[in-house]
C-alpha cells in the first residue's frame, strides 16, 4: 500500500520543493509527519474520470465515502477511505465536468485525450502516469486558463498527486492551526488567502489551511514560462457527537484550497 503514496509523493515532491522544506521544519521540531489525504485531479472523460482513477485504491481496501459539488468552478469529487482505518490517508478525486464548460474547452480537452495511447487509459496505475500527452503550448495553457484555471493545470501536469495534507491532529507541538499557519508565515511561506487563511470551523469540524502552489519555469513550445505546480494543506478535525473525529470533507472550504494553483492568486 505504501508504494503507491509514496510513488505519488516523490512526483509531487519533484515539482513542489515547498512540500519537502516544510517536511524538514516540522522534523526539526521533533514532529513525525502524517498525511490527512491526497488529491487528484482528472477530466468527467470516462476514460479518465474519477471512478477510473480511483480503482487501484479500491483494490486497497478504500470504498467511497463522500461526494462534492462545485457549482461554480464545474467540479464534482468523491472522497475515498478504508473504513476502520482512520490512519490510512483519504483520497479526495476531483474531475471537471466538461459538459458545463464552452464547446471550444470540452473540444481541446478532447483533442488532448485523443492524442494519447488509449491503453495507457486502462493502466491500473493511470493515477501515476502524470501528462501522457505531448509538450503543452503556452497558447492553448493560457487559452484554457482563461475559462478554468483547473483544467490549465491539467493540461500541464496529468495525473498525480496534486496535493498531500500534514494532519494538524497529529502533531504534538502545535495546539491549533493558526499556530502551524504562524510557522509557515515566519519561514516565508506564502499563505492561499482566498477566503480566509483558515478555511473551516470548529462547527463545521475541519479547518484546513494551505501555501500557494509553487511556481516552476515549464518548458512550453514556445519556450519557458513561470507557472503553478502544487501546493502543501494542513488539515485540523474535531471531533464529532459520537467521539469521533470528522471524516468527511466541507465543498465551501475545497472550493477555496482549489484555487491555490491559481496563477491570478500568485500575481495578487
Ligand atoms: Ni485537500
Amino acid at each position: 500500500m505504501n508504494t503507491l503514496f509514496d510513488t505519488l509523493w516523490e512526483g509531487y515532491t519533484s515539482i513542489t520543493p515547498s512540500a519537502k522544506e516544510i517536511h524538514q521544519l516540522f522534523e526539526e521540531r521533533g514532529e513525525e509527519i502524517t498525511n490527512d489525504h491526497i488529491a487528484i485531479r482528472t477530466f468527467n472523460d470516462a476514460r479518465v474520470d474519477i471512478n477510473r482513477l480511483a480503482i487501484p485504491f479500491k483494490k486497497m481496501g478504500y470504498v467511497e465515502s463522500g461526494e462534492y459539488h462545485f457549482p461554480a468552478k464545474k467540479l464534482y469529487a468523491k472522497h475515498y477511505q478504508i473504513p476502520g482505518n482512520s490512519a490510512a490517508p483519504k483520497v479526495f478525486i476531483s474531475e471537471l465536468r466538461l459538459e458545463l464548460m464552452s464547446k471550444e474547452l470540452k473540444q481541446a480537452v478532447e483533442l488532448i485525450l485523443d492524442s494519447v495511447d488509449q491503453a495507457e487509459f486502462e493502466s491500473e496505475e493511470l493515477v501515476l502516469k502524470g501528462r501522457l500527452w505531448s509538450q503543452p503550448k503556452f497558447a492553448l495553457y493560457d487559452t484554457l486558463r482563461a475559462e478554468s484555471e483547473y483544467a490549465a493545470w491539467m493540461y500541464l501536469y496529468g495525473f498525480c498527486a496534486n496535493h498531500f495534507t500534514v494532519n494538524v491532529n497529529k502533531l504534538r507541538s502545535f495546539s491549533s492551526l493558526e499556530k502551524v499557519n504562524e510557522m509557515l508565515l515566519k519561514d516565508g511561506f506564502s499563505m492561499n488567502v482566498s477566503g480566509g487563511i483558515i478555511k473551516g470551523t470548529s462547527e463545521q469540524m475541519l479547518e484546513q489551511s494551505s501555501i500557494l502552489a509553487d511556481m516552476m519555469d515549464f518548458a512550453f513550445v514556445e519556450g519557458k514560462k513561470r507557472v503553478p505546480t502544487c501546493y502543501y494543506e494542513f488539515a485540523l478535525r474535531y471531533p464529532q457527537a459520537n467521539g469521533e473525529l470528522f471524516d468527511g470533507f466541507i465543498a465551501e472550504s475545497a472550493d477555496k484550497i482549489f484555487e491555490s494553483t491559481d496563477l491570478k492568486l500568485q500575481q495578487s
